[in-house]
Order: C-alpha cells, then sequence, then structure tokens
C-alpha cells in the first residue's frame, strides 16, 4: 500500500501524521485529498505512473482542484480547475493561458504561455512502497497561499 504521511509542514509544527491508504485506492480515484494536521490541504494526483501534490485550492478563486480533469497543454500535463478552467501544471504549479499576439490577424494565432507559479507545489517521495509529501515551505509567497486559511477550509473542507 501506499503510505501517505507529512514529515514537514509550512506553519512551522513539525509533527508527523497522516494516514494509510491502499494503492488500488490511489490509482482508482486518481487523488486523494489530505488535511495536514489542520494547517495545509493538499491534493496528492497520481498521473501516468507519477505522484504530484499540491495545494488543494485553486489560486484563482479557491476552486477544488480535487474535481478537475487532467490534460495535455503544450506538452504539459494539468490539472483544469472545475470553476473557471484555469489550467495548472501538475509539475510546477505553473498557470497557463493562451496568448494571441495580433488580435487583428485573421485567423487568430494563439500559443500557450505562463505565468509563472502559482500553485504551491509539494515534493512527493515513495520510499518501499510508502508515499511521503514533505510540504513545500519556502518562504516566497504563492498566490495559492491565500485559500489556505481557517475562512476557506470552513466554506471548502477536503474530501
Ligand atoms: Fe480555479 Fe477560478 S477558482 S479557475
Amino acid at each position: 500500500y501506499f503510505q501517505i504521511q507529512v514529515f514537514k509542514k509550512p506553519c512551522g509544527n513539525e509533527e508527523v501524521g497522516g494516514r494509510s491508504l491502499l494503492k488500488e485506492d490511489i490509482a482508482k480515484a486518481g487523488r486523494v485529498t489530505k488535511l495536514v494536521n489542520g494547517c495545509r490541504d493538499v491534493l496528492v494526483l497520481y498521473h501516468q505512473g507519477q505522484l504530484h501534490a499540491m495545494d488543494m485550492r485553486c489560486y484563482h478563486s479557491g476552486g477544488a482542484l480535487q474535481y478537475g480533469d487532467i490534460e495535455e497543454f503544450n506538452g504539459r500535463a494539468c490539472i483544469v480547475c472545475p470553476w473557471h478552467k484555469y489550467k495548472i501544471t501538475l509539475a510546477e504549479g505553473e498557470g497557463l493561458y493562451q496568448a494571441v499576439d495580433d488580435p487583428t490577424a485573421r485567423p487568430l494565432r494563439t500559443h500557450w504561455r505562463s505565468k509563472g507559479v502559482k500553485q504551491r507545489i509539494h515534493k512527493v517521495t515513495e520510499v518501499n512502497g510508502d508515499v511521503y509529501v514533505t510540504l513545500n515551505n519556502s518562504s516566497e509567497a504563492i498566490e495559492s497561499d491565500v485559500y489556505q486559511t481557517e475562512k476557506y477550509r470552513a466554506v471548502l473542507l477536503p474530501a
């Protein structure tokens, strides 16, 4: 089985917490959510054999990313927020958008651009079948941090 454990978190408490999960559960669902010791909601995704972890609520308006589809844009796997369809890369947390260089040109020509890192990505490590999530505690503010407060947790509980 996979074990989701958190051994470091950005809110200062180093307490170890977690729960064991069956690998089949993750593979079937493709994702799990975890409230980490009452301080951070994380979404763990299993996609094409790889694990990814990110803040659970979308950087745009706090949308529930655990209900989003995973699609590729410009060759990059993204979660598509179910609320307003923002696209977030699984590996880096970058917001992607389609840019138009010349709005007067016909037909319009678009290409994918990055807004930079908008969603906080966390590290996932697998050791002997156990999966560990190390929270990214960089002090640099990332937009998705806004939705990791008690206020939003009360509104949008993890599954
Ligand atoms: Fe995610 Fe708006 S809340 S796109």
